[in-house]
């Protein structure tokens, strides 16, 4: 039906997102997705629960006049703080949100001392202390947020002496602690994996929530009877602020398997 072909939305307050993206680029090669970037109001980390909230509602409002079938929620911050929020105002929108995979970890920490790496609302809000107590009562949690290090994904600055150095501050209460196991709480975090690890070291694993999400949208699509039945998807970019960086920043970032799907990002006002 038409409803099937219909795009399904990707978004986040910048790149970040581009990391659950191409997950589900990769794990649902026929549907069409419509990825939407606020990138004028980025860092949304910083930023109070309502305002979240406010500036979210805005963005789906603007992806039903696009008439997109399901929304994934590509960012931590904003599921943790208005996935429920979007849920009551959109009851008819089936959305994904993402949130780090604590039940993951905890599975696969053998030492059961876990970190968590998030933006600080996420790493200090109510929701991520429940998905703790839910799925990892027996593990250590160490709980970490920072502010620091979106805008160096956001630059496509992926490594270098002053984001190393960024990351060694970061990263110290989960080597002091001793996880064997880093959930990445923030989407912009998979971008910077490759630095991480050379500093938490190749024995801690790190798991990020792109596959997750993209395995929870197949499963929403599927229950719903909404899969795509098109063969030639169609990927389309939106931000609220310059398009030409986005298109060049999420190029750069994104590998260059996958860079050549990213063009034509256009700027909206919302
Ligand atoms: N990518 C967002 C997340 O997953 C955070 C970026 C921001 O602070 O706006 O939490």
């Amino acid at each position: 039906s038409s409803m099937n072909n219909r795009s399904i939305a990707v978004i986040d307050s910048g790149v970040g997102g581009l990391s659950v993206w191409k997950e589900i680029v990769s794990l649902l090669p026929h549907e069409s997705i419509v990825y939407l970037a606020d990138s004028a109001n980025i860092p949304y980390g910083t930023k109070s629960a309502d305002t979240i909230q406010q500036l979210s509602s805005r963005l789906v409002n603007f992806l039903l006049s696009q008439e997109v079938k399901l929304v994934v929620i590509a960012c931590n911050t904003m599921t943790v703080n208005a996935l429920d929020f979007l849920r009551k105002m959109f009851p008819m929108l089936p959305i994904v949100g993402t949130v780090p995979v604590v039940k993951t970890a905890a599975t696969v920490s053998q030492s059961k001392r876990i970190g968590i790496l998030s933006t600080i609302t996420t790493a200090q809000s109510q929701y991520q202390q429940d998905l703790i107590h839910a799925f990892a009562p027996e593990c250590e949690v160490i709980n970490e947020g920072t502010d620091e290090l979106v805008s160096f994904v956001e630059r496509g600055e992926l490594q270098g002496e002053s984001l190393t150095q960024i990351l060694e501050k970061v990263l110290t209460p989960f080597k002091q602690a001793g996880v064997d196991t880093l959930a990445l709480g923030c989407t912009h975090y998979p971008f910077l994996r490759d630095e991480i690890k050379k500093i938490v070291g190749k024995d801690v694993h790190i798991l990020d929530s792109g596959t997750a999400v993209a395995r929870q949208t197949e499963r929403i699509l599927r229950n719903n009877s909404i899969l795509s039945e098109r063969h030639e998807p169609t990927y389309t970019f939106y931000t609220t602020s310059d398009a030409a960086t986005f298109e060049r920043i999420a190029k750069q970032i994104i590998g260059h398997r996958m860079s050549g799907l990213i063009r034509h990002a256009e700027h909206i006002t919302l």
